[in-house]
């Protein structure tokens, strides 16, 4: 066993969103102990219960106890890791591209071009390297991750990820029709098909050859409905009809950019001819939303943004278990407009947060939640909203873990978890140490707790991240 003491702060059970204040646990004396074979934690408490939990007839057993090593992070915070339930891999080098306006023109003049890139096998190796890295220094212990078209840089992308061991959900991006730009990204209808079936055979749970324990899996993931034909729609369809057994995701975009006419949502219902965008991922594709295959939606699939969405798009989400990946950084960036945070969270869909980068120019899930709460408390009139910050907690952590459909398996820090998490050493970012010394502190100790969480999560940086764990061990670049 090992045993790491610090200031534990987590949500803890499995509540909805509204109830995470009353979830959360801040345990300034803590410990969590962990299973050294297994990576689960057996003990997560206060210091003082250790004593019990490891004598004779406690819940730990004293031999194990013996040959344990303790690793005290004094007043550090142990928190857990974070998840970003969107981020793009062949972007790791295009955050802050400019030259392109809203979405299409930046897809068309920024993103596809710089896609194209990894078509070099070695280019594609270091820009895995260089994504690998990236999240490890921002503590993102868990990421559904949109891929590249070329299935070498896939393979890059898994093979540093199970070597630094990180979890991973990711597939290559699906693209059948596009602009010139994205030529080098499109493939014909039979190799879509068959390069994803290819993904999912090579890399599905490849570590463990269990879906059920592995840190590996995969997704179909068309870029979007513009990048894709009703012969795609349906194949693809038929293809989670046969894989999803065996717990292969679904991710894409969904309802991003609404600019009148010639944005995104309007050109998917001009040129599919539906009622609404759900619909193309819905098996209800052709013109006047009639059937033309399978679903897409369900528990184990993510939809990216979700800003304009329909009451009723919004309600068969909520009713097939499909999440969103909020992403309000990137919103900022691309001028896509404000998901509503309230009438979002009542329809009952798992919201977690994504970074999209590079559409977001940010790899901290906490700068996220940052520009989360402030685009929710500029909403106009009353649905303006000023989010409590175990809810923004929440949002990074447990909730992204319920959109990956493994909250069972990690999102929190209680007994029996996979232990994921982060220490956060905030002298290693002067900033933050002197915001959580300084900062006025209310006689309320709750309220007192909760203005020292929002200061952690708003004045967190990448240096602050001393050490990331995932299944308990160490996770490093090296
Ligand atoms: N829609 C289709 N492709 C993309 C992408 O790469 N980024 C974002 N933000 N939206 C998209
Ligand atoms: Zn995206």
């Amino acid at each position: 066993m090992t045993i790491h003491l610090g200031h534990l702060i987590h949500i803890t059970g499995a509540p909805d969103l509204r109830d995470a204040a009353q979830s959360l646990v801040d345990v300034a004396d803590g410990a969590l102990v962990i299973d050294d074979e297994t990576g689960v934690i057996v003990y997560s408490g206060p210091r003082s219960g250790l004593a019990d939990a490891l004598s004779d007839g406690g819940a730990l057993p004293d031999a194990d106890a013996a040959r344990g090593v303790t690793i005290d992070h004094g007043d550090a915070f142990l928190i857990p890791g974070f998840v970003d339930a969107h981020i793009h891999f062949p972007q790791t080098y295009s955050l802050d591209a400019y030259g392109g306006g809203q979405l299409l023109e930046w897809l068309n003049t920024c993103i596809f071009p710089a896609e194209a890139r990894l078509a070099d096998p070695e280019f594609a190796r270091r820009i895995a390297r260089e994504f690998t890295a990236r999240r490890i220094a921002a503590g993102t212990t868990a990421a559904m991750v949109f891929g590249s078209a070329f299935p070498h840089a896939q393979d890059a992308l898994f093979a540093e990820t199970a070597r630094v061991g990180l979890r991973l959900v990711s597939g290559r991006g699906i693209q059948t029709v596009g602009p010139d730009s994205a030529g080098p990204l499109i493939t014909s209808e039979a190799d879509a098909i068959a390069l994803t079936t290819a993904e999912i055979d090579r890399w599905h749970a490849a570590d463990t050859g269990d879906p059920a324990t592995s840190l590996l899996h995969t997704a179909i993931v068309p870029r979007f409905t513009l990048s894709v034909t009703t012969e795609t729609l349906r194949a693809l369809g038929e293809l989670y009809a046969e894989v999803s057994g065996r717990g292969v995701y679904v991710h894409t975009h969904l309802n991003e950019n609404n600019r009148p006419g010639t944005g995104e949502i309007d050109t998917v219902k001009k040129l599919f001819e539906v009622d609404s965008y759900l619909d193309t991922y819905d098996g209800k594709f052709l013109p006047g939303s009639a059937r033309g295959g399978e679903s897409l939606l369900g528990r184990r699939t993510v939809l990216a943004h979700a800003v304009h969405c329909t009451e009723a798009e919004l309600a068969r989400m909520a009713q097939t278990g499909t999440s969103i990946a909020h992403c309000p950084t990137s919103q900022l960036f691309l001028g896509s407009g404000t998901m509503p945070w309230l009438s979002t969270i009542a329809s009952g869909v798992t919201v977690a947060a994504g970074t999209d980068c590079g559409g977001g120019d940010e790899w901290l899930i906490s700068r996220v939640l940052s520009d989360a709460f402030k685009v929710h408390i500029s909403e106009p009139g009353d649905r303006g909203v000023s989010i409590h910050p175990a809810e923004l907690l929440f949002t990074g952590t447990l909730a992204g873990a319920r959109a990956l459909d493994a909250e069972e398996r990690f999102g929190n820090l209680d007994a029996g978890k996979e232990a994921d998490f982060l220490v956060i050493e905030p002298e290693r970012w002067p900033p933050l140490a002197a915001m959580l010394e300084n900062g006025i502190r209310s006689d309320d100790p709750e309220l007192a707790r909760d203005q020292t969480l929002f200061a952690l999560l708003m004045g967190l940086r990448e240096p602050a991240i001393g050490e990331v764990y995932v299944r308990g061990r160490r996770v490093s670049a090296d």
